[in-house]
């Protein structure tokens, strides 16, 4: 349905779960897809992504998705101070050093298109998530910043937030009792798939969207109406 032939998109944890999801559909569309691996850069490292960023033109990137993040559980009493970093390098640090090398090229282009995968905690919170919600609220103002900055040249940032998707993310941090409680609290009365994120992530990097940006967008299932 869509054809990003001659677009290049660039998808950070593209390994496993959701990220996987996203380089897939976008190679199906014809896209040219480049997704380091942890072991060509690791993103929890600065040095690493500098390390990267010197050895790679970015500037032919058409698309940014920011689907790599960590959710280490912690709260304020026993939160430390590799948690915080480690999360925001991971979940926000690496990815504005990543966009900052691939704007110029964007704009020579007039085309950009930036997404960051967020999540309900940019919306509501949960103990035990601090790192995880301050990181994902980070974006929320991170796309609003961008879209003053970019959107008259022609790049859009949006966040997206998924509700719960059955990945290795969710496994490690809930048990399957606490799971089927959620899927009680779902309208929709079921679990999010990676391949309907992937499909909304492919709609709002294509020319079908023109006008939004700087917005979160979440695929819940209406679980945020409760
Ligand atoms: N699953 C959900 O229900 C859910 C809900 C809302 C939002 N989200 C968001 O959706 C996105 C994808 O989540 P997911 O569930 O697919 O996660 P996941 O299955 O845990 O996968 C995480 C991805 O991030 C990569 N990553 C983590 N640390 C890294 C590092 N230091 N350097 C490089 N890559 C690193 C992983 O690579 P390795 O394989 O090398 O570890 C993996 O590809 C995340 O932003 C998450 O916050 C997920």
């Amino acid at each position: 349905m869509f054809d990003y032939r001659g677009k290049t998109a660039f998808i950070t944890g593209a390994s496993r779960g959701i990220g996987k999801k996203i380089a897939e559909v976008f190679s199906d569309s014809h896209a040219n897809v480049i997704k380091p691996s942890r072991n060509e850069m690791d993103l929890g490292s600065i040095a690493s992504v500098q390390d990267y960023i010197s050895n790679h033109d970015l500037s032919n990137v058409d698309i940014f998705v920011h689907s790599a993040a960590v959710n280490k559980l912690a709260g304020i009493t026993n939160i430390s101070s590799e948690i915080l970093d480690d999360s925001f390098d991971i979940n926000v640090k690496s990815a504005i050093l990543l966009i900052q090398n691939m704007v110029e090229g964007m704009k020579i282009r007039n085309h950009g298109r930036i997404l960051f995968l967020s999540s309900l905690y940019a919306s509501v919170s949960r103990e035990q998530r601090l790192a995880y919600t301050v990181t994902k609220n980070a974006l929320t103002g991170l796309v609003k910043n961008l879209t003053l900055e970019l959107a008259k040249d022609n790049i859009l940032a949006n966040c997206i937030a998924p509700g719960y998707v059955m990945t290795d993310m969710t496994k490690k941090n809930l048990s399957e009792e606490e799971i089927s409680k959620i899927q009680q609290m779902i309208p929709t009365g079921r679990l999010q798939q990676e391949q309907e994120i992937a499909d909304l992530v492919l709609f709002m990097c294509s020319d079908m969207n023109q006008s939004i940006t700087g917005q979160l967008i979440s695929v819940d299932g209406g679980f945020l109406c409760n």
